[in-house]
């Protein structure tokens, strides 16, 4: 999808659909006004009629109104205006979304400027209309044998804005566009199934990043050098599975090589059959999702590079499957990471952090300002906070903060859970200096403790995005988060902004 800016009059620009928004009770924008006026009161009799109350959500679309020079007028409700928040906005986008969708309009123009907003400001209003609708453009059909056509439905959409304000509205465009590539890559990569995204896939898809993108170097480990790095517990979990475990690492050079990188940590686990410690049937198939954290890291970087921001990122991405085999990992089985420290595996399902322990001790070498890792880690997290947020756990107060504000600035939400010392002792084994389990108990907590072990040379944040990343029942499929919260907190580290 397009997207571009304009300032003449709505009522006066061609287009195959003007959207208007109408707030209840009946109220008309101040576009609508423009094109009720040109209409000679058209608008306002449909109002009257009573078929558009402005009900949050409401649309009425209108052919060939007289005097405008848009084919089709869109009236959308907006609700009351005291009651529009960043929820309402929402809904109200993703209700133009659906509306055009099956209308013939290939081709619309919104007045962002017209939806008051507390707190908000055009920018913000540009930024997530262009991301909310090139979302709902996102169609994932790379495995069926009939494609949809992709001439269908709206292709261009332009923005008419105050004409002082184009510069910034240009700039959250461009940002918008970069951002939502990013998550297209990220769902794309997570709705592809295990038996084609492998670690192997993924180390090519990060290889791809770097081709005609001098800033990002890309480079992968096999197993045989994570052996010579004594990566003991990442290999216990890819020691069942055919396919070979891969470590990548991709640098992008932004900034000067002085400057310290921000290091995103991704849990790359391309299927998670639970190992030994299977998992129940039903619902398996979604833990070819369980890669998640490691393609929000490939589109970050990649919307990073796009937007070709003057900071230096480094992602490290651990990946393998976790498969039940005759060399797998056994309860009771005990390794030594990297570090040095000795796992008693009591689940060989609670195979994300070990993957990530031996990443996150790993990345050290690279003197990151920030580590922040992502992963689908824990079912206790979408127990503990359901499907909105994404948890946040921590050894940096400033770094969680941050991440909490970048969240709530692109509505890609993340909620603290505490990472008290009391939780630590959940993780005490009598044989070695930890167990891979925290027993029932705050599960998301104690997983976040474990992974605090490796952790301690650096600022570090967790964030476990197992009820953010996909969606299950009929809409199944990857979301794109958190690569608006990565991105948007890499925005804020860049200096001068
Ligand atoms: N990938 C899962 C976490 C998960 C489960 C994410 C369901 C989304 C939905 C992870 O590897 C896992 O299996 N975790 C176990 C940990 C337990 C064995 C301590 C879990 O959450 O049940
Ligand atoms: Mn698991
Ligand atoms: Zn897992």
């Amino acid at each position: 999808m397009r997207f571009n800016v304009n300032t003449t009059n709505p009522e006066s620009q061609p287009s195959a659909c003007q959207i208007i928004t109408v707030a209840q009770p009946r109220k008309l924008s101040k576009s609508g006004l423009l094109l009720d006026k040109a209409s000679k009161g058209y608008l306002a009799s449909i109002l009257k009629s009573g078929d558009m109350t402005g009900k949050l959500g409401q649309c009425l679309l209108l052919h060939r109104v007289p005097g405008i020079a848009a084919e089709r007028v869109l009236l959308v409700g907006s609700g009351k205006d005291s009651e529009m928040n960043e929820r309402s906005f929402t809904r109200l986008i993703d209700s133009i979304a659906d509306t055009l969708s099956s209308s013939g309009a290939a081709d619309a123009q919104l007045c962002p400027a017209d939806i008051s907003l507390k707190g908000r400001d055009l920018a913000w209003k540009v930024r997530q209309a262009v991301l909310l609708l090139s979302n709902s453009k996102y169609n994932f059909d790379r495995m069926k044998s009939s494609k949809q056509k992709a001439d269908k439905g709206l292709r261009k959409l332009t923005l008419n804005i105050p004409a002082g304000d184009t510069a910034k509205a240009k700039q959250a465009i461009s940002e918008a566009v970069a951002i939502s590539a990013g998550m297209d890559l990220a769902r794309d990569l997570g709705n592809l199934p295990g038996n084609i995204c492998t670690p192997s896939y993924l180390a090519k898809q990060a290889k791809l990043l770097a081709s005609g993108e001098k800033k990002i170097k890309v480079s992968v480990l096999d197993e045989a050098d994570m052996k010579r790095l004594k990566m003991g517990s990442l290999l216990s979990v890819s020691a069942g599975s055919r396919q070979p475990a891969k470590l990548i690492v991709i640098e992008y050079r932004g900034a000067d090589a002085k400057q310290r990188p921000i290091a995103l940590v991704g849990k790359g686990v391309t299927f998670d059959s639970g190992g030994v410690s299977l998992k129940p049937g039903a619902a398996m198939d979604e833990m070819k999702f369980d890669m998640c954290g490691a393609a929000s890291v490939i589109g970050t970087i990649s919307a990073v590079a796009k937007m070709d921001l003057p900071i230096n990122v480094v992602g490290i991405i651990p990946t393998t499957e976790n498969m039940p085999d005759g060399l797998a990992t056994k309860p009771g089985d005990i390794v030594t990471s990297m570090s040095g420290q000795t796992i008693e595996i009591l689940n060989t399902d609670a195979e994300g952090r070990l993957i990530l322990c031996d990443a996150l001790t790993y990345v050290g070498k690279f003197k990151p300002g920030y580590v922040i890792d992502i992963a689908t880690l824990t079912g206790a997290c979408i127990v503990a906070l359901g499907k909105i947020p994404s948890a946040v756990l921590g050894n940096n107060q400033t770094l969680i903060n941050e991440l909490i504000r970048s969240g709530n600035q692109i509505e890609d939400k993340v909620w603290e859970l505490p990472l008290w010392d009391e939780y630590q002792e959940q993780l005490d084994s009598n044989f070695a200096d930890m167990a891979n389990i925290g027993g029932r108990d705050a599960g998301a907590i104690t997983a976040a403790c474990f992974l605090s072990r490796y952790t301690k040379d650096y600022k570090w944040a967790h964030l476990d995005i197992a009820g953010t990343a996909w969606k299950s029942g009929d809409s199944k499929g990857a979301t794109g988060r958190p690569v608006p919260l990565l991105t948007q907190f890499i925005l804020n580290q860049v200096k001068g902004r």
